[in-house]
C-alpha cells in the first residue's frame, strides 16, 4: 500500500480508510471469510440483516443461480439483535474497522427498537433496509413507498445517534423521489441498490424453484441498472451513497464511484471469490496509480463533469 497515496473516504461521518465495504448478507458477520482475508483490511463490514427477534428465514431452496447472477429468499435469517449487540459485535472488535448493522423490521417501531439496542454498542453505523424483497410484512413495502421510506428513517433516527445509512430498492418507479423522502426524515446517507424482484421456473417441475417463489436477483446482470440509480440519486441529493449491485472487480467499483458513489459494496462477488474485496482495493489503488491521481476523493462523482 502507498502511503502517498489516499483511499480513505469519509461516508455518512463513517471514517473509512478505503471505500470497499461488504453488501449486508452476503459476507455473514465477517468471520465466516476471515480464514480467506485479513478482515482488517476492509474500509467498513456491513453486516448480516439484523432484527429485534432472531428469524428462521424462508424454506429451501433459498437461493438460484441464473446465467449472470444469484436470485436469493433467504428471509433475514439472523441470531436477532441482542446476540448481535452481546456476543457478535465485541468480538468484531478486535478487527478495529468500522462495523454497520443492517436492520429491519416488520414495523416503524421494531426498526426503532433495533436501533435504540444498536445504540449503545460497538457499531460505527446503521444501514436500514427499507427494501427486502424477500419477507411478507415491512421490507419492500416501506422501500417502494416515500411516505412510508421516511416513517422509518424517522423512528430509527429518533433512536440512535449513530450515523443512519438507508438501503434503497430498484424496485420502484421513481428512486429519486425514495431518496428525496428519506434524505428530508433525516438519513445520513444512502445504499443503492438492493436486489431486483425476480423469479425462476422449473419447467420440469413446472414450478417455481424457490421456496419462497420470487427473489432476489443480484450479480453482474444488476449493475447497468444500479449505475444508474446511483447516477440519478447523485444528481438530485447531497447525501453520500454506498454503491451496490454486481461489484466484482475494481473497474466496476470505480463505475460507481465515477456515478456519484462515496463507498461501495461488494456482495454477490464474495461467492465466487472470497478475497474480492481485498482485490478491488488493490485494484483501485493501482487506477490512481496509473493514471496520476492521489486521492479518491477526487473520482467520486467524476463523470458528471
Ligand atoms: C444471499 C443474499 C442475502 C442478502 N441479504 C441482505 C440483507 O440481509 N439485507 C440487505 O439489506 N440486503 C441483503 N442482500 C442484498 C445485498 O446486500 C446487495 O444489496 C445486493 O445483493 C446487490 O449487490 P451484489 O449484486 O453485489 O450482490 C442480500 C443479497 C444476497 C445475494
Amino acid at each position: 500500500m502507498r502511503t502517498d497515496i489516499n483511499l480513505g473516504v469519509n461516508c455518512a461521518g463513517i471514517k473509512m480508510k478505503n471505500p470497499v465495504t461488504t453488501a449486508s448478507g452476503t459476507f455473514g458477520f465477517g468471520e465466516e471469510y476471515a480464514h480467506y482475508l485479513d478482515l482488517s483490511r476492509l474500509g467498513a463490514l456491513v453486516v448480516k440483516g439484523t432484527t429485534l427477534h432472531p428469524r428462521e428465514g424462508n424454506p429451501p431452496p433459498r437461493i438460484v443461480e441464473t446465467p449472470c447472477g444469484i436470485l436469493n429468499a433467504i428471509g433475514l435469517q439472523n441470531p436477532g439483535v441482542d446476540i448481535v449487540v452481546d456476543e457478535i459485535l465485541p468480538r468484531l472488535q478486535q478487527f478495529s474497522i468500522p462495523v454497520i448493522v443492517n436492520i429491519s423490521g416488520d414495523t416503524p417501531d421494531d426498526y426503532g427498537l433495533v436501533a435504540k439496542k444498536l445504540d449503545q454498542s460497538y457499531a460505527a453505523g446503521i444501514e436500514v433496509n427499507v427494501s427486502c424483497p424477500n419477507v411478507k410484512k415491512g421490507g419492500l413495502q416501506f422501500g417502494s413507498d416515500p411516505v412510508a421510506a421516511a416513517e422509518v428513517t424517522r423512528a430509527v433516527k429518533g433512536n440512535t445517534d449513530l450515523p443512519v445509512i438507508v438501503k434503497l430498492s430498484p424496485n420502484v418507479t421513481d428512486i429519486v423521489r425514495v431518496a428525496q423522502s428519506v434524505a428530508e426524515a433525516g438519513a445520513d446517507g444512502l445504499a443503492m441498490i438492493n436486489t431486483l424482484l425476480g423469479m425462476k421456473i422449473d419447467i420440469h417441475t413446472m414450478r417455481p424453484v424457490l421456496g419462497n417463489t420470487l427473489g432476489g436477483l443480484s450479480g453482474p446482470a444488476v449493475k447497468p441498472v444500479a449505475v444508474r440509480l446511483v447516477w440519478q440519486v447523485y444528481k438530485e441529493t447531497n447525501l453520500p451513497i454506498i454503491g451496490m449491485g454486481g461489484v466484482t472487480s475494481a473497474e466496476d467499483a470505480l463505475e460507481f464511484i465515477m456515478a456519484g458513489a462515496t463507498a461501495v459494496a461488494v456482495g454477490t462477488a464474495n461467492f465466487i471469490n472470497p478475497r474480492a474485496t481485498v482485490d478491488i482495493i488493490e485494484g483501485i489503488e493501482q487506477f490512481l496509480v496509473k493514471n496520476g491521481y492521489s486521492d479518491v476523493n477526487q473520482l467520486i462523482g467524476k463523470a458528471h463533469q
